[in-house]
């Protein structure tokens, strides 16, 4: 692995949720650059696992950019639902990324699985794998997670994609209602990044 600290990184995300928060981790002394400039299109994401579509979209930007690059796959597992939607999460907000309509097909899936949900505890997860991807082809992959609950009721109007309906473990508070520093500080993106923290 390179031993040299990097000091610029291209952040391979059309997701502004996720670009946010990766550059709020990433110290202050870094350059980070995004597509917030470069307004490359996103790769397809065929894999059929976060560490396959974390490598792919991470490979591909550093091709695109000729930079080092940092990228993240992630995704909500729900239990009640075989750990749907998992992988596809971002699918399930449709082609317009419309994550009420995302929340709305949750709810639709569990209400499947059993009428009587909104009185029991459903089991979930944040997954994030975050890969480093050097021009020369070298690479790191590692994944963190949280672990929590369905919110019966969408609540708060902060952060992105499922953090409405996403309770952590030993909290009251949605994702949606939680101070976004609060978030950024226990969540599943921050669980993998503290083990790639020593290379920047
Ligand atoms: P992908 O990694 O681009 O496939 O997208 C992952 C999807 O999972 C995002 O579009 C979000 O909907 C969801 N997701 C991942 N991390 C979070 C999070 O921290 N909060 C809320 N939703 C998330």
């Amino acid at each position: 692995m390179p031993k040299q600290k990097i000091d610029q990184i291209f952040i391979g995300s059309n997701n502004k949720g996720k670009l946010k928060e990766i550059a709020n981790l990433l110290p202050k002394s870094l350059k980070i650059y995004s597509n917030l400039d470069y307004k490359i299109p996103s790769p397809k994401e065929t894999g059929t696992t976060f560490e396959q579509n974390s490598l792919l979209k991470a490979k591909y930007f550093s091709k695109k950019t000729k930079k080092i690059c940092l990228s993240d796959d992630s995704g909500i597992e729900i239990d009640i639902l075989d750990k749907a939607p998992g992988v596809y999460s971002a699918d399930w907000s449709g082609k317009k990324r419309n994550f009420n309509q995302a929340i709305k097909k949750v709810y639709r899936e569990i209400s499947k699985k059993d009428k009587d949900w909104k009185k029991k505890k459903i089991k979930a997860r944040f997954i994030c794998v975050l890969t480093i991807f050097w021009p020369n082809g070298k690479f790191i992959i590692r994944s963190g997670k949280i672990e929590g609950r369905i919110s019966n009721l969408k609540r708060g109007k902060n952060g992105f994609g499922y953090d409405p309906i996403f309770i952590p473990h030993g909290k009251r508070q949605t994702f949606g209602e939680m101070d976004q520093q609060k978030k950024y500080r226990l969540d599943h993106r921050f669980v993998a990044f503290t083990k790639i923290r020593k290379f920047f």
